[in-house]
Protein backbone atom coordinates (compact mmCIF):
# COMPACT_ATOMS: atom_id res chain seq x y z
CA UNK A 1 0.00 0.00 0.00
CA UNK A 2 1.50 3.30 -1.25
CA UNK A 3 0.78 6.66 1.17
CA UNK A 4 -1.16 8.50 -2.01
CA UNK A 5 -3.74 5.27 -1.64
CA UNK A 6 -4.06 5.64 2.33
CA UNK A 7 -4.63 9.41 1.81
CA UNK A 8 -7.45 8.76 -1.20
CA UNK A 9 -9.61 6.44 0.83
CA UNK A 10 -9.26 8.10 4.62
CA UNK A 11 -10.32 11.35 2.83
CA UNK A 12 -13.29 9.22 1.05
CA UNK A 13 -14.44 7.41 3.90
CA UNK A 14 -14.67 10.70 5.86
CA UNK A 15 -16.92 12.21 3.25
CA UNK A 16 -19.04 9.45 3.28
CA UNK A 17 -19.63 9.75 7.03
CA UNK A 18 -20.11 13.30 7.34
CA UNK A 19 -22.91 12.72 4.56
CA UNK A 20 -24.87 10.34 6.13
CA UNK A 21 -24.14 11.70 9.99
CA UNK A 22 -26.49 14.85 8.42
CA UNK A 23 -29.26 13.26 6.44
CA UNK A 24 -29.35 9.28 7.17
CA UNK A 25 -31.63 7.69 4.15
CA UNK A 26 -34.31 5.27 4.85
CA UNK A 27 -32.27 2.31 3.53
CA UNK A 28 -29.16 3.58 5.78
CA UNK A 29 -31.43 3.55 8.65
CA UNK A 30 -32.86 0.20 8.23
CA UNK A 31 -29.58 -1.21 7.34
CA UNK A 32 -28.47 0.40 11.15
CA UNK A 33 -31.40 -1.65 12.88
CA UNK A 34 -30.79 -4.32 11.50
CA UNK A 35 -27.20 -4.28 11.85
CA UNK A 36 -27.72 -3.65 15.75
CA UNK A 37 -30.29 -6.40 16.44
CA UNK A 38 -28.20 -8.74 14.64
CA UNK A 39 -24.93 -7.34 16.69
CA UNK A 40 -27.32 -7.85 20.12
CA UNK A 41 -28.51 -11.35 18.70
CA UNK A 42 -25.32 -12.66 18.11
CA UNK A 43 -23.76 -10.88 21.51
CA UNK A 44 -26.94 -12.74 24.09
CA UNK A 45 -25.00 -15.58 25.76
CA UNK A 46 -27.83 -17.01 27.40
CA UNK A 47 -31.47 -18.36 26.64
CA UNK A 48 -32.37 -15.82 28.90
CA UNK A 49 -30.73 -12.88 27.25
CA UNK A 50 -31.57 -13.94 24.09
CA UNK A 51 -35.50 -13.86 25.06
CA UNK A 52 -35.00 -10.33 26.26
CA UNK A 53 -32.70 -9.28 22.79
CA UNK A 54 -35.75 -11.07 20.91
CA UNK A 55 -38.19 -8.48 22.43
CA UNK A 56 -36.11 -5.65 22.27
CA UNK A 57 -35.44 -5.62 18.33
CA UNK A 58 -39.04 -7.20 17.23
CA UNK A 59 -41.18 -6.72 20.06
CA UNK A 60 -43.72 -4.07 19.85
CA UNK A 61 -41.95 -1.20 20.80
CA UNK A 62 -38.61 -2.36 18.74
CA UNK A 63 -37.24 0.26 16.02
CA UNK A 64 -38.14 -2.45 13.65
CA UNK A 65 -41.91 -1.87 14.77
CA UNK A 66 -41.24 1.83 14.75
CA UNK A 67 -40.20 2.38 10.91
CA UNK A 68 -43.18 -0.17 9.93
CA UNK A 69 -45.22 2.65 12.15
CA UNK A 70 -43.45 5.31 9.96
CA UNK A 71 -44.59 3.41 6.66
CA UNK A 72 -48.26 5.07 6.87
CA UNK A 73 -46.39 8.69 5.87
CA UNK A 74 -45.65 7.17 2.61
CA UNK A 75 -47.66 6.72 -0.43
CA UNK A 76 -49.05 3.76 -1.58
CA UNK A 77 -45.92 2.49 -3.83
CA UNK A 78 -43.29 3.59 -1.57
CA UNK A 79 -45.03 1.87 1.41
CA UNK A 80 -45.26 -1.20 -0.64
CA UNK A 81 -41.53 -1.34 -1.89
CA UNK A 82 -40.62 0.19 2.19
CA UNK A 83 -42.69 -2.38 3.64
CA UNK A 84 -41.35 -5.22 1.73
CA UNK A 85 -37.88 -4.34 2.92
CA UNK A 86 -38.92 -4.19 6.09
CA UNK A 87 -40.19 -7.73 5.64
CA UNK A 88 -37.24 -9.24 4.87
CA UNK A 89 -35.43 -7.55 7.88
CA UNK A 90 -37.88 -9.10 10.21
CA UNK A 91 -37.62 -12.81 8.84
CA UNK A 92 -33.85 -12.03 8.29
CA UNK A 93 -33.74 -11.63 12.05
CA UNK A 94 -36.19 -14.45 12.93
CA UNK A 95 -34.25 -16.48 11.52
CA UNK A 96 -30.80 -15.36 13.36
CA UNK A 97 -32.66 -15.60 16.85
CA UNK A 98 -33.89 -19.05 16.21
CA UNK A 99 -30.56 -20.09 15.25
CA UNK A 100 -28.89 -18.53 17.98
CA UNK A 101 -31.66 -19.98 19.86
CA UNK A 102 -31.06 -23.23 19.43
CA UNK A 103 -26.84 -22.78 19.80
CA UNK A 104 -27.38 -21.53 23.07
CA UNK A 105 -30.03 -24.29 23.90
CA UNK A 106 -27.69 -27.06 22.82
CA UNK A 107 -24.71 -25.16 25.09
CA UNK A 108 -26.84 -25.23 27.82
CA UNK A 109 -28.01 -28.56 27.59
CA UNK A 110 -24.47 -30.13 26.98
CA UNK A 111 -23.76 -27.88 30.20
CA UNK A 112 -26.77 -29.44 32.44
CA UNK A 113 -25.61 -33.02 31.40
CA UNK A 114 -22.01 -32.51 32.25
CA UNK A 115 -22.94 -31.28 36.11
CA UNK A 116 -25.80 -33.38 36.24
CA UNK A 117 -22.97 -36.36 35.42
CA UNK A 118 -22.52 -39.37 38.00
CA UNK A 119 -18.94 -40.46 37.71
CA UNK A 120 -18.68 -43.97 38.98
CA UNK A 121 -15.11 -43.73 38.95
CA UNK A 122 -14.88 -40.89 40.73
CA UNK A 123 -12.25 -40.35 43.48
CA UNK A 124 -14.01 -38.48 46.10
CA UNK A 125 -11.86 -35.78 48.26
CA UNK A 126 -12.31 -38.25 51.16
CA UNK A 127 -11.45 -41.21 49.49
CA UNK A 128 -8.41 -39.18 48.89
CA UNK A 129 -7.93 -37.64 52.58
CA UNK A 130 -8.64 -41.38 54.07
CA UNK A 131 -5.77 -42.96 51.46
CA UNK A 132 -3.06 -40.32 52.25
CA UNK A 133 -3.64 -41.44 56.01
CA UNK A 134 -4.53 -45.12 55.76
CA UNK A 135 -2.04 -47.19 57.99
CA UNK A 136 -0.86 -50.67 57.49
CA UNK A 137 0.24 -53.40 59.39
CA UNK A 138 4.08 -53.27 60.56
CA UNK A 139 6.46 -55.73 58.56
CA UNK A 140 6.65 -58.06 61.87
CA UNK A 141 2.56 -57.71 62.48
CA UNK A 142 2.69 -59.03 58.56
CA UNK A 143 5.08 -61.84 59.22
CA UNK A 144 3.52 -63.19 62.11
CA UNK A 145 0.52 -63.25 59.87
CA UNK A 146 1.88 -64.75 57.10
CA UNK A 147 3.74 -67.59 59.63
CA UNK A 148 0.34 -68.47 61.46
CA UNK A 149 -1.58 -69.22 57.75
CA UNK A 150 1.47 -71.69 56.84
CA UNK A 151 1.02 -73.22 60.27
CA UNK A 152 -2.79 -73.09 60.11
CA UNK A 153 -2.48 -75.06 56.58
CA UNK A 154 -0.65 -77.44 58.21
CA UNK A 155 -3.48 -78.57 60.88
CA UNK A 156 -2.06 -76.19 63.66
CA UNK A 157 -4.33 -74.02 65.74
CA UNK A 158 -3.02 -70.47 67.23
CA UNK A 159 -2.58 -69.74 70.94
CA UNK A 160 -1.43 -67.04 72.86
CA UNK A 161 0.13 -66.36 76.67
CA UNK A 162 0.81 -63.45 78.98
CA UNK A 163 4.16 -61.49 78.14
CA UNK A 164 4.66 -61.66 81.77
CA UNK A 165 5.46 -64.84 83.64
CA UNK A 166 6.36 -66.02 87.13
CA UNK A 167 9.33 -67.54 87.06
CA UNK A 168 7.53 -71.16 86.98
CA UNK A 169 6.29 -70.70 83.54
CA UNK A 170 9.17 -68.99 82.25
CA UNK A 171 11.83 -71.18 83.37
CA UNK A 172 10.75 -73.86 86.32
CA UNK A 173 8.53 -75.82 84.40
CA UNK A 174 10.39 -75.89 80.70
CA UNK A 175 13.41 -77.80 82.90
CA UNK A 176 14.84 -74.67 83.60
CA UNK A 177 16.02 -74.73 88.14
CA UNK A 178 17.07 -72.04 89.55
CA UNK A 179 21.21 -71.61 89.41
CA UNK A 180 21.28 -73.45 86.62
CA UNK A 181 23.50 -72.36 84.01
CA UNK A 182 21.19 -72.45 81.79
CA UNK A 183 19.23 -69.47 82.98
CA UNK A 184 22.26 -67.34 81.64
CA UNK A 185 21.05 -68.02 78.22
CA UNK A 186 17.94 -66.05 79.15
CA UNK A 187 18.71 -63.05 81.23
CA UNK A 188 15.68 -60.59 81.60
CA UNK A 189 13.62 -57.56 82.89
CA UNK A 190 12.64 -59.03 86.52
CA UNK A 191 8.87 -57.19 87.30
CA UNK A 192 9.36 -58.97 90.57
CA UNK A 193 12.11 -60.89 92.87
CA UNK A 194 10.13 -63.33 94.98
CA UNK A 195 7.59 -62.71 97.37
CA UNK A 196 5.42 -64.58 96.57
CA UNK A 197 6.86 -65.28 93.23
CA UNK A 198 9.74 -64.23 90.51
CA UNK A 199 7.62 -62.27 87.52
CA UNK A 200 9.73 -61.66 84.82
CA UNK A 201 8.98 -60.52 80.93
CA UNK A 202 8.82 -63.92 78.98
CA UNK A 203 12.10 -64.33 77.36
CA UNK A 204 10.51 -66.83 74.85
CA UNK A 205 7.29 -68.31 73.75
CA UNK A 206 7.82 -71.66 75.41
CA UNK A 207 5.71 -70.58 78.68
CA UNK A 208 3.29 -71.23 76.34
CA UNK A 209 3.26 -74.45 76.01
CA UNK A 210 3.34 -74.99 79.39
CA UNK A 211 -0.10 -73.06 79.92
CA UNK A 212 -1.43 -74.88 77.06
CA UNK A 213 -0.58 -78.23 78.29
CA UNK A 214 -2.06 -77.44 81.74
CA UNK A 215 -4.93 -76.15 79.67
CA UNK A 216 -5.92 -78.79 77.81
CA UNK A 217 -5.08 -82.61 77.63
CA UNK A 218 -3.30 -83.93 74.73
CA UNK A 219 -3.30 -84.25 71.90
CA UNK A 220 -2.11 -80.54 70.75
CA UNK A 221 -1.01 -78.97 67.46
CA UNK A 222 -0.39 -75.25 68.16
CA UNK A 223 1.40 -72.45 67.16
CA UNK A 224 2.13 -69.43 69.56
CA UNK A 225 3.34 -66.02 68.76
CA UNK A 226 3.93 -63.26 70.42
CA UNK A 227 6.32 -60.50 72.01
CA UNK A 228 9.61 -61.79 73.90
CA UNK A 229 12.07 -59.48 76.51
CA UNK A 230 15.77 -60.50 76.87
CA UNK A 231 18.87 -57.95 78.14
CA UNK A 232 20.29 -58.03 75.15
CA UNK A 233 22.45 -55.42 73.59
CA UNK A 234 21.07 -54.93 69.90
CA UNK A 235 22.93 -55.39 67.21
CA UNK A 236 21.98 -56.55 63.49
CA UNK A 237 20.28 -59.70 64.51
CA UNK A 238 19.29 -59.20 68.15
CA UNK A 239 17.15 -56.90 69.59
CA UNK A 240 16.05 -56.86 73.59
CA UNK A 241 12.41 -56.73 72.30
CA UNK A 242 11.42 -59.12 69.88
CA UNK A 243 9.00 -61.65 68.98
CA UNK A 244 8.52 -65.61 68.75
CA UNK A 245 6.65 -68.11 67.02
CA UNK A 246 6.47 -71.09 69.60
CA UNK A 247 5.30 -74.61 68.19
CA UNK A 248 4.35 -77.96 69.65
CA UNK A 249 2.63 -81.21 69.22
CA UNK A 250 1.87 -83.33 71.75
CA UNK A 251 0.70 -86.97 70.41
CA UNK A 252 0.97 -90.35 70.29
CA UNK A 253 4.38 -91.50 68.51
CA UNK A 254 5.64 -88.39 67.24
CA UNK A 255 9.20 -88.95 66.12
CA UNK A 256 11.89 -86.82 65.31
CA UNK A 257 11.12 -87.20 61.68
CA UNK A 258 8.03 -85.66 62.32
CA UNK A 259 9.88 -82.70 63.50
CA UNK A 260 12.37 -82.47 60.92
CA UNK A 261 9.17 -82.92 58.09
CA UNK A 262 7.51 -80.23 59.68
CA UNK A 263 10.64 -77.83 60.03
CA UNK A 264 11.59 -78.73 56.34
CA UNK A 265 7.95 -77.88 54.88
CA UNK A 266 7.57 -74.73 56.91
CA UNK A 267 10.69 -72.82 55.31
CA UNK A 268 10.18 -74.50 51.95
CA UNK A 269 6.51 -72.77 52.14
CA UNK A 270 7.80 -69.34 53.48
CA UNK A 271 10.95 -68.84 52.18
CA UNK A 272 10.65 -70.61 48.51
CA UNK A 273 12.53 -73.25 47.43
CA UNK A 274 15.88 -71.27 46.43
CA UNK A 275 16.54 -70.75 50.36
CA UNK A 276 18.87 -73.62 52.00
CA UNK A 277 17.60 -74.55 55.62
CA UNK A 278 19.68 -77.22 58.08
CA UNK A 279 19.29 -78.40 61.51
CA UNK A 280 22.03 -78.76 63.62
CA UNK A 281 22.60 -80.54 66.85
CA UNK A 282 21.61 -77.98 69.60
CA UNK A 283 21.14 -77.69 73.55
CA UNK A 284 17.79 -76.31 75.41
CA UNK A 285 16.75 -77.76 78.71
CA UNK A 286 13.26 -78.38 77.40
CA UNK A 287 14.24 -80.50 74.64
CA UNK A 288 16.33 -83.91 74.15
CA UNK A 289 17.53 -84.13 71.88
CA UNK A 290 17.55 -80.50 70.49
CA UNK A 291 18.41 -79.00 67.33
CA UNK A 292 18.58 -75.18 65.97
CA UNK A 293 17.29 -74.39 62.62
CA UNK A 294 19.25 -72.24 60.15
CA UNK A 295 19.31 -70.61 56.80
CA UNK A 296 21.47 -69.61 54.11
CA UNK A 297 21.92 -65.77 54.86
CA UNK A 298 20.03 -64.22 52.50
CA UNK A 299 22.33 -60.52 52.78
CA UNK A 300 25.35 -62.58 51.39
CA UNK A 301 24.06 -65.19 50.22
CA UNK A 302 26.60 -67.69 52.12
CA UNK A 303 29.27 -66.20 51.39
CA UNK A 304 29.79 -64.56 54.87
CA UNK A 305 28.87 -60.74 56.36
CA UNK A 306 28.26 -58.56 59.40
CA UNK A 307 24.49 -59.70 59.74
CA UNK A 308 25.52 -63.44 59.87
CA UNK A 309 28.59 -62.48 61.39
CA UNK A 310 30.54 -64.40 58.63
CA UNK A 311 29.68 -67.83 59.19
CA UNK A 312 26.91 -67.73 56.15
CA UNK A 313 23.93 -68.82 57.79
CA UNK A 314 21.60 -67.15 60.27
CA UNK A 315 19.69 -68.96 63.25
CA UNK A 316 16.08 -69.22 62.73
CA UNK A 317 14.70 -71.57 65.46
CA UNK A 318 15.35 -73.63 68.48
CA UNK A 319 13.81 -77.55 68.38
CA UNK A 320 13.38 -81.01 69.43
CA UNK A 321 12.02 -83.46 70.96
CA UNK A 322 10.05 -82.42 74.37
CA UNK A 323 11.53 -83.69 77.45
CA UNK A 324 10.03 -85.84 79.55
CA UNK A 325 10.82 -83.73 82.39
CA UNK A 326 8.50 -81.03 80.95
CA UNK A 327 5.76 -83.44 80.38
CA UNK A 328 5.77 -84.84 84.31
CA UNK A 329 5.83 -80.92 85.39
CA UNK A 330 2.20 -80.79 83.72
CA UNK A 331 1.05 -84.05 84.65
CA UNK A 332 1.62 -85.54 81.16
CA UNK A 333 2.69 -89.12 81.48
CA UNK A 334 5.98 -88.84 78.97
CA UNK A 335 5.40 -93.24 78.76
CA UNK A 336 2.17 -92.78 76.69
CA UNK A 337 2.51 -89.03 75.05
CA UNK A 338 5.50 -88.04 72.80
CA UNK A 339 6.23 -84.80 71.14
CA UNK A 340 8.10 -81.64 69.35
CA UNK A 341 8.41 -78.17 69.73
CA UNK A 342 10.17 -75.53 68.11
CA UNK A 343 10.16 -71.53 68.90
CA UNK A 344 11.11 -69.23 65.52
CA UNK A 345 11.97 -65.98 65.67
CA UNK A 346 9.44 -63.67 63.50
CA UNK A 347 11.84 -60.84 63.59
CA UNK A 348 14.79 -63.09 61.96
CA UNK A 349 12.24 -64.58 59.43
CA UNK A 350 11.13 -61.02 58.10
CA UNK A 351 15.04 -59.89 58.14
CA UNK A 352 16.03 -62.81 55.93
CA UNK A 353 12.68 -63.24 53.69
CA UNK A 354 12.83 -59.43 52.98
CA UNK A 355 16.83 -59.24 53.16
CA UNK A 356 16.86 -56.32 55.69
CA UNK A 357 21.00 -56.15 56.96
CA UNK A 358 20.47 -54.85 60.41
CA UNK A 359 17.03 -55.76 62.66
CA UNK A 360 17.39 -52.63 64.31
CA UNK A 361 15.42 -50.48 61.59
CA UNK A 362 12.32 -53.25 62.16
CA UNK A 363 11.91 -50.54 65.53
CA UNK A 364 12.94 -47.53 64.60
CA UNK A 365 9.65 -46.25 62.98
CA UNK A 366 11.15 -44.90 59.52
CA UNK A 367 8.33 -44.87 57.14
CA UNK A 368 10.02 -44.96 54.27
CA UNK A 369 11.36 -48.02 55.20
CA UNK A 370 7.90 -49.09 56.80
CA UNK A 371 6.38 -48.52 53.46
CA UNK A 372 8.45 -50.97 50.95
CA UNK A 373 6.04 -53.53 53.17
N1 LIG B 1 12.69 -70.94 73.55
C1 LIG B 1 13.91 -71.04 72.82
C2 LIG B 1 14.61 -69.71 72.77
O1 LIG B 1 13.97 -68.74 72.94
C3 LIG B 1 13.65 -71.53 71.42
C4 LIG B 1 13.17 -72.92 71.42
C5 LIG B 1 14.06 -73.97 71.35
C6 LIG B 1 11.84 -73.19 71.50
C7 LIG B 1 13.64 -75.28 71.34
C8 LIG B 1 11.39 -74.50 71.54
C9 LIG B 1 12.32 -75.52 71.44
O2 LIG B 1 10.12 -74.82 71.64
O3 LIG B 1 11.88 -76.79 71.44
O4 LIG B 1 15.77 -69.65 72.53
Amino acid sequence: MTGADGDVRSRSDGDVRSRSEEVPSRSEEVARIERDAADAIGAATTSAALAEVQTAVLGKRSALALAHRDLAALDADARRTAGKVLHDVRTRLETLVAARAQELGAAERAAMLEQDRLDLTEVTESEVRSAISRGRLHLVNQTQRELEDVFVAMGFTVAEGPEAETDWYNFEALNIPPAHPARSMWDTFYLELGQPETVVLRTHTSPVQIHLMEDSPPPVHAVMPGRCYRRETPDARHLAVFHQMEGLVVDHGITFADLAGTIETFTTRYFGADIHSRLRPGYFPFTEPSAEVEVTCTICRGAGCRTCSGTGWVELAGCGMVDPAVFEAVGIDPEEWTGFAFGFGIDRCAQMRHVIADMRVLTENDVRFLRQF
